[in-house]
């Protein structure tokens, strides 16, 4: 069967190296799924919401290459990624007989896709697995470069594991059913990758935000696989996050602090990582790293993408202090010091620490009182 055209990005770690693909109309091409291992099961991780929609193409081109097919179905929603919902996966594999060739498939956003990942990392000590994103945010993001994992109550993505997929198929046409908001919060992981790495990125989603918000087909797959070619970039030099893939954890520190101290799910992942990505870069000015101007481009492509630019109060006494006790629980905290992806000039981002003082205005004059 010919391939309908779509475009490739490499992502380069040697022997775990993989392919994304960029298109149209891929999930239903058997022809993509050639190069993948053979195996006597696959088991699409998938959820109440995606699996309607998609699943049975999905499954109806897995099935010319293999000869069982089974789709799972997980409850919707971030509030769901969790133990819980993780062993429904262990039980439907178990349940069916599979084995340590089974294939899981990833069909979904990034909590499908985050979940499904670490239940391959783990099931009898890691099966082959492919993701299928369907949010903006897991195509530009979640489904490249191998985090995987499930939230805890204390803390957001604690418990998890880098599993690289063998395969991941960005089909541009799932994006036609994705809600409004899921859009704009896709986007907030698209406009990260301009301050951070690219400038000429950032001028062209500018120009383009319009297009992208009326989900055309070229501009998604330019803003996907600009997003995926930095992504790329940057795994392929530090998988495990040693330094600089920290980079791309621009926004999360104020973000996983609205996401925890909100509830997961009351705000989006991406609206927090929008809204903590304006805070970051106002930290920057006040540390002299980045001037005013640069800030407020930032701030209004933010809101130009639909996303919120005011932090939530988390605390009416000490809302500081609250999103400092959570800020304290990230991962890139050294010895109880928060660390922060900062703007270091347009283009190029830092780690470091900040004063818990200059922290506090900050937070004070991003947030509503
Ligand atoms: P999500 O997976 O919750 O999906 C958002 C919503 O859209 C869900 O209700 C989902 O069912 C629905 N949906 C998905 N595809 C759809 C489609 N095509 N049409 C209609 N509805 C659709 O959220 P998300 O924004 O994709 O991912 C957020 C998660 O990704 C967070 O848990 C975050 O921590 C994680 N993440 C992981 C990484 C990583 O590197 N692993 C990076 C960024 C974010
Ligand atoms: N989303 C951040 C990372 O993959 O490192």
């Amino acid at each position: 069967m010919s391939k309908t055209p779509f475009q490739t990005v490499a992502i380069d770690l040697a022997e775990r190296s993989y392919d994304i693909y960029i298109g149209s109309a891929l999930i239903q091409q058997q022809a993509l799924f050639d190069g993948l291992p053979k195996a006597s099961s696959v088991l699409i991780v998938s959820n109440t919401t995606v699996a309607p929609l998609y699943a049975a193409q999905l499954r109806a081109a897995l099935s010319a290459r293999y000869a069982k097919v089974l789709t799972l179905e997980l409850p919707d929603g971030e509030v769901h990624k969790n133990w819980q919902t993780l062993n429904l996966i262990f039980d439907a594999l178990l349940q069916n007989g599979c084995d340590r060739k089974t294939l899981l498939v990833a069909l979904g956003g990034g909590v499908v896709g985050d979940m499904t990942g670490y239940a391959a990392a783990s099931f009898m000590r890691g099966v082959p697995f492919m993701q299928v994103p369907t949010t903006l945010l897991s195509q530009v993001d979640s489904s490249v470069g191998g985090k995987t994992g499930i939230n805890h109550p204390l803390g957001k993505n604690m418990i998890g594991a880098f599993y690289q997929p063998l395969l991941v198929l960005c089909d541009l046409d799932t994006l036609k059913t994705l809600p409004e908001r899921e859009l704009s919060a896709g986007l907030a992981e698209v406009i990260k990758y301009g301050p951070i790495a690219d400038l000429q990125f950032m001028d062209w989603l500018e120009q383009n935000m319009d297009r992208l918000l009326a989900r055309d087909v070229d501009a998604l797959a330019h803003a996907v696989k600009r997003s995926c070619e930095i992504k790329a970039w940057v795994v392929a030099q530090d998988e495990r996050e040693g330094g600089l893939r920290a980079i791309l954890n621009f926004g999360h520190t104020f973000g996983h602090a609205i996401e925890a101290g909100m509830g997961y799910g009351a705000w989006l992942h991406g609206e927090a990582v929008g809204c903590g990505m304006v805070m970051a870069a106002k930290l920057s000015e006040r540390l002299g790293l980045v001037d005013a101007d640069f800030v407020a481009r930032l701030l209004a492509l933010t809101v130009q993408a639909g996303l919120p630019v005011v932090g939530p109060v988390l605390n009416a006494e000490d809302n500081a202090g609250r999103y400092l006790e959570l800020m304290r629980l990230d991962k890139k905290s050294d010895a109880g010091e928060i660390k922060f992806v900062l703007i270091d000039g347009p283009s190029k981002a830092t780690v470091r620490g900040a004063p818990d003082a200059l922290v506090r205005d900050v937070i004070d004059a991003c947030c509503k009182v």
